[in-house]
This record gives C-alpha cells, structure tokens and sequence, in this order.
C-alpha cells in the first residue's frame, strides 16, 4: 500500500534566503512537498528562478536579495506577506565559504568584514524584518544556518568560523527576546555537505568528502538530509525546541578523531 505524505507545513508560508543552490534549494523543495508557500530569495537570479520554475506558480515565488542589504531584505520579507498573506518561518540560509589563506597574519579587514557581512549581518537582517511582521501575530519560526564551525576551530578561515559563532549568539539571544511573542529561534550546525560552496573550499572529491565523518560510519551528509533537520525545526514537531543548535554531522564534533580510545 502506498503510504501518504503527512504534510508537515501544509498552510505555512516561508522565505528561504540563498535558496537558489545547495542547502537552501534542497530546503524549498522539501518545504514544498510539505505543503509550504516559499518564497525563494538569493541574488542568483537565473538559479533561483529556475528552483520556482520547476516548484510551480502556486507553490514557490522567486525575489532577488542580497542579504547584507537591509532594503533587499526589507522588501523580501514584504514581499512574502504582500504575495501569500503572511510569514510563518524565516530561514537565513545563505552563506558564503572561508577564504583560502588563513593566517591571521594575511587576512585583510575587507576580507573578514565581507564574510560576517553575509553570513552574520545577513542572518541578523533577515532575524530582524521577519520578527517585525511575525511580532503583530504572536507567531513565527526563525531558523539560521550555521556550521560545526560554530563549535570547534580550525574547520575554516576566522572570518567565517567567527561568523558562525556569531550566528549562536545572535540565535541565543533572539530566542530570549522572542520567545514572549511565542516566536521560536533556532539553528542548524550541519558539517561539510558537497554544495558548490564546500566544493570551492575544500577542492575535496566524493571520497574525501565521505572519510570526514569518522565517527558514525556509512553517513555522508547531502543538502537534503540538512534539510530534513530544518523541517524539523520548522515544523510542529519541534513546538518545545528553543534557542537550540542543532548539530547535524554523524556525531563529528563530540569526538576529536586523532584522540579516541575507540579507535
Ligand atoms: N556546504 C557545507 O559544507 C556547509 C557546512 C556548514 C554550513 N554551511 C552553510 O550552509 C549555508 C548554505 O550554503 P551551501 O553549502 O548550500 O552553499 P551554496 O553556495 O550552494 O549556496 C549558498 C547560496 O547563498 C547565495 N548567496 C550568497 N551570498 C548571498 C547574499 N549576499 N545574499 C543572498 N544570497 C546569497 C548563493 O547565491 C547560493 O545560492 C551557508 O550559510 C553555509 O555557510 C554549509
């Protein structure tokens, strides 16, 4: 017998940023299936368009934003409420990667304003506009990615790890202020997953990707399963998790690899 999909946000409306690629497309389209209207934000144009193209009119809505501009996210958020009447769930998604030479020595102030700039400053815009319309309804869901880089050191350069830590603040401290206005404030810690950023990054293949998760063995992490672990955190399901981040890397950062007993 076929077995039916429940759908999990079946009458939500969500705005997905750097949802054109990688873990944000992978999240619009499971959002979709689970019966979300979402709106599809990133400034990759083409991609994102194309992402809505193949969801279909009713379900997705394609906005250009750049999430270091508060008027782009401004407007986004408008956008969604304009278009499909409400905002239930903001997920700050988008992010770009570390940069090659990490020397504290050779980064330059420009270099490390940029990645806070898009992955932190970004997340706080798109935390900030979404909680302006879902403060009036006593409801919402907001939802950052962030990265096992924000819990150990060493994974990437300091701007983005710094970034990443910021994220865990900014969402610690969102879910004190929110939690009154019944909004819930979490983030997810995925590690390294084949999008185009990491494969920019770490120049790693299938195989290399495969051997980081040492300590569960047979997982690979893919966009989708990140995306699976946002559902969670977007939907019902997780009504008690709050202030939380989760982490979603087979189990990677509770262990130091080159120091186990269990090896
Ligand atoms: N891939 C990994 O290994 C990994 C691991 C942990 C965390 N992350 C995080 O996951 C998130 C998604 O990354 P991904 O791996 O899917 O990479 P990706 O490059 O496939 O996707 C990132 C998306 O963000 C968009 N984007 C970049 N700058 C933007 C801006 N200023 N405004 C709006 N959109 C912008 C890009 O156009 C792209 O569509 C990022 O926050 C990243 O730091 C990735």
């Amino acid at each position: 017998m076929a077995s039916t999909l429940v759908r999990r946000l079946q009458g939500k409306v969500a705005l997905i940023t750097g949802a054109a690629t990688g873990i944000g497309e992978s999240t619009a389209r499971l959002f979709a299936k689970h019966g979300a209207k979402v709106l599809v934000a990133d400034v990759n144009d083409k991609l994102g368009e194309k992402v809505c193209k193949e969801l279909g009119a009713s379900s997705a809505s394609f906005v250009h934003c750049d999430v270091t501009k508060e008027s782009d996210v401004e407007a986004a958020v408008n956008t969604a409420v304009d278009k499909f009447g409400k905002l239930d769930i903001m997920y700050n998604n988008a992010g770009i990667g570390g940069i090659p030479n990490p020397s504290i020595l050779e980064i330059e102030k420009s270099e490390f304003e940029k990645i806070i700039n898009v992955n932190l400053v970004g997340a706080f815009l798109g935390s900030k506009h979404a909680a302006r319309v879902m403060i009036p309804n006593r409801s919402g869901n907001i939802i950052t990615t962030a990265s096992t880089c924000s819990k150990i050191g060493g994974g990437s350069s300091h701007n983005y790890v710094s970034s990443k830590h910021g994220v865990v603040g900014l969402t610690k401290n969102l879910a004190v202020e929110l939690g009154k206005y019944g909004i819930r404030v979490n983030c997810v810690s995925p590690h390294v997953v084949p999008t185009r950023q990491s494969k920019e990054f770490y120049k790693m293949d299938d195989k290399e990707f495969s051997s980081v998760y040492s300590v569960l063995k047979g997982v690979y992490l893919q966009p989708e399963d990140v995306a699976e672990a946002v559902l969670f955190l977007a939907s019902d399901e997780s009504k008690c998790v709050h202030g939380h981040n989760l982490f979603v890397d087979g189990g990677v950062t509770i262990a130091n690899s080159k120091f186990s007993m269990f090896e």
